[in-house]
């Protein structure tokens, strides 16, 4: 990642240079490569994957013989920050996996030959490479059927086997204890949160906010919003704002500390990384420009990169940068929690869950919609004073919003 210190007279465009452009998806179709070779058989490779990925297995979901359609999904490649399907070009039948599930792949590395045509005849030989486990399983007492009833006819033909589910490992059916082996990101999620605790000196500190308004407004205009721009109208985009609008007060809860210069490295920009659940794994895609944007923009941006991310079609460009973190655990439930900076940046923003409790309101007692909300941030850098005004702040935009058009 490449940034600017607040000292040096560069311009934006200079300072994010290095930031892949985020239009440019390396994991489109169109970059998949194919040969047509003698007798209609094809090569599938790899595509061109960004140098910022350093590491990708292939985890196959289709065996040598399993006719394929056009586009249907033959493996994935798992990197770090995401998985990329690798889809069939035309229709045929697999003839060989040229790497082992599990194997490292290279950009244009070659990973099966596909013969063309639904109807082609099946690859006879065994495959170089291993076929997905389930495929070689033996039967096992569990899939077994029962015994034959003494007064039936002696069958002539074995019963059929019930198929494994493919998703089984060959270890998980034979044993009790369930072995999976971590994906690619599951380890780097891990490594990450390993390394923001091993490196940033955490602490977490916690407001209250009263959704009344903004709850209120959203039961005003969610039909509207809908019928005009064609996406719900959430909460998400209201706090986005606001990291914006507070992220511009507090400069140095965007900063960061640059171990290697012993600098402190402020960014005139504000690219803000909203925490998504897949099944996968967590992933961090990142809206840009955050503070140009205006509540229509985030809200579209928040929900493109959800209908991606659920499509599994976010790309690693997607998730590269971002200045500051909003993970919102309010969608299962949490009541509170203190979330884990997301490196290389210095503080991330929690969000719960929206609960009617009792509140004082002018020496009464009144019953608000109310979340609790929780910063983390590195305390090397970013001091008490400016965490809690930080998240003040962001109280302050979203009890009510009008803050912000007076710039307050
Ligand atoms: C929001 O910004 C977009 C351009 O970024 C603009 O087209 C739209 O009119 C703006 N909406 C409001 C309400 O300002
Ligand atoms: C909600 O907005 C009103 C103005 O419409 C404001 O007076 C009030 O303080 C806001 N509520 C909260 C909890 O800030």
């Amino acid at each position: 990642w490449v940034c600017c210190t607040k000292s040096a007279t560069v311009q934006k465009a200079q300072c994010t240079t290095g930031k892949s452009d985020p239009r440019s998806s390396v994991f489109q179709i169109q970059y998949f490569r194919t040969t047509a070779a003698y007798n209609e058989v094809v090569t599938v490779r790899t595509p061109a994957f960004a140098e910022s990925v350093t590491e990708r297995d292939v985890r196959w979901e289709k065996a040598v013989g399993d006719t394929v359609s056009e586009d249907e999904v033959v493996c994935e490649i798992e990197t770090d920050k995401t998985s990329v399907q690798v889809p069939s070009p035309v229709a045929g039948v697999i003839e060989e996996l040229l790497v082992p599930d599990g194997g490292k792949v290279e950009s244009g590395t070659a990973l099966f030959t596909l013969r063309k045509g639904a109807g082609a005849p099946k690859a006879a030989g065994a495959p170089k490479a291993e076929a997905p486990a389930a495929a070689a399983s033996p039967p096992t007492s569990a899939t077994l059927p029962p015994p034959p009833s003494s007064v039936g006819p002696i069958p002539t033909a074995m019963p059929p086997v019930p198929p494994v589910p493919l998703s089984l490992d060959r270890r998980a059916v034979s044993c009790e204890n369930c072995f999976v082996k971590m994906n690619r990101m599951r380890l780097r999620i891990a490594q990450r949160l390993k390394e923001a605790q091993n490196t940033c000196a955490m602490l977490t500190t916690f407001n209250e906010v009263d959704m009344s308004n903004i709850t209120e407004m959203r039961k005003t205009y969610k039909d509207a919003f809908l019928k005009k721009h064609n996406i719900k109208l959430g909460f998400m985009s209201a706090f986005v704002k606001a990291a914006a609008h507070a992220l511009a007060d507090q400069p140095a809860v965007n900063a960061v500390i640059d171990d290697t210069t012993k600098e402190i490295v402020y960014r005139d920009y504000v690219d803000i990384s909203v925490a998504v659940a897949t099944p996968k794994g967590l992933v961090v895609p990142v809206i840009r420009s955050v503070d140009g944007m205006n509540f229509t923009d985030i809200e579209k941006a928040i929900n493109l990169l959800g209908e991606k991310a659920r499509k599994n079609e976010l790309a690693v460009e997607d998730m590269d940068g971002g200045t500051f973190t909003i993970s919102n655990g309010g969608v299962f439930g949490s009541m509170f929690g203190t979330p884990i900076i997301n490196p290389p940046q210095s503080a991330i923003l929690g969000m719960h869950g929206i609960f009617d409790r009792p509140v004082a309101v002018g020496g009464k007692v009144e019953i608000r919609p109310m979340m609790y909300v929780a910063l983390t941030y590195d305390h090397r850098l970013i001091d008490g004073r400016e965490a809690v005004l930080f998240l003040r702040k962001i109280k302050s935009v979203v009890e009510d919003p009008r803050v912000l058009l007076l710039d307050m």
